[in-house]
């Protein structure tokens, strides 16, 4: 009897595992949103799978991703993990063989026609497709309150001479100029002020390894970051995203710069309208460029419910999936046959940008650079924070980049 009813026991288990996907990501609390969403229409079209949620709390994936190297590397994958397009991806999980092949996902669906190509290039390899986009973030992306510039009497500056020229002025009215937080939002500041001070020529080629990080045309970038650091609040450190983005909707900074998931928080948690509650423009110096990032999901190799991994992964593909997520989200699609008539005016024209403008990849996000890089780089900012010397920082970052294989 009593064995019986540990068959039955252990049985139970087995299926109750059969049915619940694990899926592993950063997006918790004001980032959860979007993916609650998408979970809730996953359920409903899957109705004998359930989503098991585990996240790991921590802007930029920051925390998430170190749990999870440990998982990866002990043998323990969730069913499928977020992990951003480009070398993110391919440097850290599928040139370790840790990832299964998506091909055939692509081509049951047919996504090789609507997923754009140069999206699917930064998923693939010769040997295959490995993770299936969620969204498309612009990294470059300057935010504030129109009503409130109108009271400073300032406007959205087009350059960053032009910002450091109103710097003083704003800080006069007891305004902070530019609102940062913890240490990778200055990564994802430097991007952006590395891209205005390089052009977009330039900054591909640091990622190739054709322009040294002390190059003094790299060298003039880190020297404008340090200026434009000098207008900054000097408790970043201790804030999150989300709080550096409450300072410009208090009034209490004039600018932030960060990607437009900022405008997912303040039009879904803050329920600002876009224009009236928020306004935008391209980080200074970067107008027709797009900085690209996507949010994906894979599959690793021994997922306990590969199954039901597989049809989290068709589902978060689909035009449903997509136009569940993306609105919320504040991010726009992947796909090209999305209803951009369920996007508000913020994404419409993100979208049209994305259309037009030329693309270049963020390195705070994983597009250009390796985890090794990105992860370090944290230090070479903090040499910068703490010193203010370009060249060193600059010297630094060459280092790295020899060190980790950047361009290789
Ligand atoms: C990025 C990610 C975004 C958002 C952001 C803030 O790396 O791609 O989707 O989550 O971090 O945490």
């Amino acid at each position: 009897m009593r064995r019986l009813l540990a068959i039955l026991i252990a049985a139970g288990m087995t299926l109750a595992a059969a049915n619940t996907v694990e899926i592993f990501s950063w997006w918790a609390g004001d980032e959860g949103p979007a993916l609650e969403a998408l979970i809730e229409g996953f359920e409903a079209a899957n109705p004998d799978l359930t989503i098991d949620n585990v996240t790991v709390t921590g802007g930029a994936g920051v925390v998430a991703k170190a749990v999870l190297k440990t998982r990866m590397l002990g043998g323990d994958p969730p069913d499928s993990f977020q992990a951003h397009i480009g070398k993110e991806l391919i440097d850290t999980w599928v040139i370790a063989d840790r990832m299964e092949d998506l091909t055939f996902l692509f081509e049951e669906e047919g996504w090789l026609d609507v997923f754009p190509p140069d999206l699917i290039d930064l998923i693939s390899t010769s040997e295959g497709i490995w993770s299936v986009p969620v969204n498309i973030h612009r990294s470059n992306v300057m935010w504030y309150v129109p009503a409130k510039l109108e009271e400073w009497g300032i406007s959205a500056p087009e350059t960053w001479e032009e910002f450091l020229v109103v710097c003083p002025a704003i800080q006069a009215q007891g305004v902070t100029p530019l609102a940062l937080a913890e240490n990778w939002t200055v990564q994802h500041l430097w991007e952006s002020i590395a891209l205005a001070a390089l052009g977009p020529d330039d900054y591909d080629r640091l990622w190739t390894g054709e322009l040294a990080f002390n190059d003094p045309k790299s060298v003039a970038a880190f020297e404008l970051m340090n200026d434009v650091l000098a207008c900054a609040n000097a408790d970043a450190a201790g804030l999150s995203w989300q709080q550096a983005t409450d300072r410009v909707v208090d009034g209490e900074a004039a600018f932030n710069v960060m990607g437009d998931w900022a405008a997912g928080y303040m039009f879904t948690t803050l329920g600002l309208e876009p224009g009236t509650g928020f306004g935008w423009a391209p980080a200074p110096g970067t107008d027709g460029i797009f900085m690209v990032l996507s949010d994906s999901f894979g599959l690793p190799l021994g997922a306990p419910n590969r199954e039901g991994a597989i049809e989290w992964l068709r589902y978060i593909g689909s035009l449903e999936g997509t136009d569940t997520f993306n609105p919320i989200k504040g991010a726009i699609a992947p796909r090209t046959d999305t209803d951009l008539g369920k996007y508000n005016a913020y994404l419409q024209s993100a979208a049209a940008d994305f259309a037009s403008d030329r693309q270049v990849g963020s390195l705070a996000h994983g597009t250009v650079a390796n985890e090794n890089f990105m992860s370090t780089f944290a230090q070479v900012m903090e040499i910068l924070l703490d010193t203010g010397n370009a060249q060193a920082a600059a010297n630094a970052a060459q280092a790295l980049a020899l060190q980790t294989g950047v361009g290789r």
